[in-house]
């Protein structure tokens, strides 16, 4: 007989379905439950609720754990590439030579945005978010694209628009810095590879020959590959939650890189850094800002740690630190960012505050001081977050779909005022 689990209730006792995953982890199913007994579970942040069975990735944030369709992300950096691992994330296995050599060429052929989309970058301020440009430029996709709407239209027209949004996507992530900074924008160049793409549509100039750094690219490529998926994290569950409406993939992608945007989730990078040079002018002192993580009265938290569901260091913020050493030993940098952040890390480690509450550095803790080392500005860094998630968010939204899972949509307990009579202003 299969497990349940037993809930008593009003003096009558309930059995629900216990569902064990393929590592054995365990939930409760309670979608019966309101249905048999009137009551509902209540949990805000979804800190301990399961939002749907997935096969794509799989995360212990106890042992620090974090595998993608079975393949250990330290091996996964160490050894392939970003477009191989959307591909893995997509189409759930990794790709043979061809699959591969087919995946990248397709890739590489749809790189080119519609020369109308230009105008609308110009119509932006300079001052401009390039996170705002980026969630606009995917959702404005659909426009140009108006066979996208039906999300659960055929395969092979799902599969143009998952091959034109990770193209494209380097596209409108390079022009919207470009714009930025006024300069004219680097049309795609089908002799690069996807990375070699992008940084050469960010930093080459017409004025004089840009030459690709093998050492950046393959830096960039691993930070892409540890941010390609991380479960149902709040911009991927955004996604799904959006799609399960029914709305177009474009404008599922664009809530998703909304979602990220924000300082507690991928916007943390460019906290991180914003943090740190404040320390710096600040005279410093770690010690003096740790305190004041550790105050309740204070609203200022340390950036960079802590995170929802690992009590454990972050397996990508320890591959990370390596690649940053790894970075600014090739280039010669000496960072004073970097030695504060070495000495953050280590003062908040020793500090019991942190120990008790397992807080350690997050994902985004040393990934800005890698992009801040290689040329990219500070508010690009959570557009590079939004770069590395999309085969995620795809694979996350694609899933949904196939297990044609019904439209997202919480319940509450109400604790507001109970009926009361309307009465007219002129009486009140
Ligand atoms: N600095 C100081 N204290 C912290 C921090 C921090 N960075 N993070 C958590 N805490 C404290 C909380 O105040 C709380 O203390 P309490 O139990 O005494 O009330 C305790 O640790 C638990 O934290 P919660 O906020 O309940 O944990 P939650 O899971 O809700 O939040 C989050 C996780 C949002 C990541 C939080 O740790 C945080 O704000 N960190 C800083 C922002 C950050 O780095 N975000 C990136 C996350 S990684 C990513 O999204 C890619």
């Amino acid at each position: 007989m299969s497990e349940t689990a037993e809930i008593k209730l009003d003096g009558q006792t309930y059995n629900l379905p216990v569902v064990t995953g393929s590592e054995g982890e365990k939930a409760i199913d309670i979608k019966g439950l309101r249905g048999e007994t009137g009551y509902i579970t209540l949990d805000s942040g979804y800190k301990n609720t399961g939002a749907t069975e997935s096969a794509i990735t799989f995360l212990d944030g106890e042992k620090g754990i974090l595998r993608y369709g079975g393949y250990p992300i330290e091996q996964l950096a160490e050894h392939s590439t970003f477009l191989e691992v959307a591909y893995l994330l997509i189409k759930g296995e990794l790709p043979t030579k061809e699959q591969f050599k087919d995946f990248n060429n397709k890739i590489t052929r749809h790189t080119l945005i519609h020369e109308d989309m230009k105008q609308f970058y110009e119509a932006y301020p300079r001052k401009a978010h390039p996170m705002a440009v980026l969630a606009s430029m995917l959702c404005t996709l659909s426009t140009f694209y108006p066979e996208s709407q039906d999300a659960d239209r055929d395969i092979d027209s799902v599969d143009l628009t998952i091959t034109r949004l990770i193209a494209k996507i380097s596209t409108i992530a390079a022009w919207s810095y470009k714009n930025s900074v006024g300069h004219p924008v680097v049309y795609p160049q089908n002799k690069f590879n996807y990375i070699e793409n992008f940084m050469n549509m960010m930093f080459s100039m017409p004025t004089e020959e840009y030459e690709i750094n093998p050492v950046i690219a393959d830096a960039l490529d691993k930070l892409l590959i540890l941010h390609a998926d991380h479960e149902q994290n709040c911009s991927a569950s955004t996604v799904r939650l959006v799609g399960s409406s029914k709305a177009n993939l474009y404008s599922s992608i664009s809530a998703g890189v909304i979602a990220l945007w924000g300082p507690l989730h991928g916007g943390a990078n460019q906290a991180v850094i914003e943090m740190l040079d404040k320390v710096r002018k600040d005279g410093g002192s770690i010690e003096k800002w740790v305190e004041k993580a550790k105050d309740k009265n204070d609203p200022f938290k340390l950036m960079g740690f802590g995170h929802r569901v690992y009590k454990n260091f972050d397996p990508r913020a320890k591959i990370i630190k390596k690649a940053c050493d790894d970075v600014l030993e090739n280039l010669g940098i000496q960072d004073p960012i970097l030695d504060l952040a070495k000495k953050l890390e280590e003062v908040a480690l020793r500090d019991d505050y942190f120990i008790e509450r397992k807080l350690y550095p997050n994902v985004d803790f040393y990934s800005g001081i890698i992009y801040k080392a290689i040329g990219i500005p500070t508010d690009m860094f959570t557009v590079m977050f939004a770069m590395g998630r999309l085969p995620g968010w795809i694979a996350q939204w694609q899933e949904m779909i196939n297990r044609k899972e019904p439209i997202g949509r919480p319940r509450q307990i109400y604790t507001g005022p109970t009926v009361r009579d309307y009465t007219p202003i002129n009486n009140r």
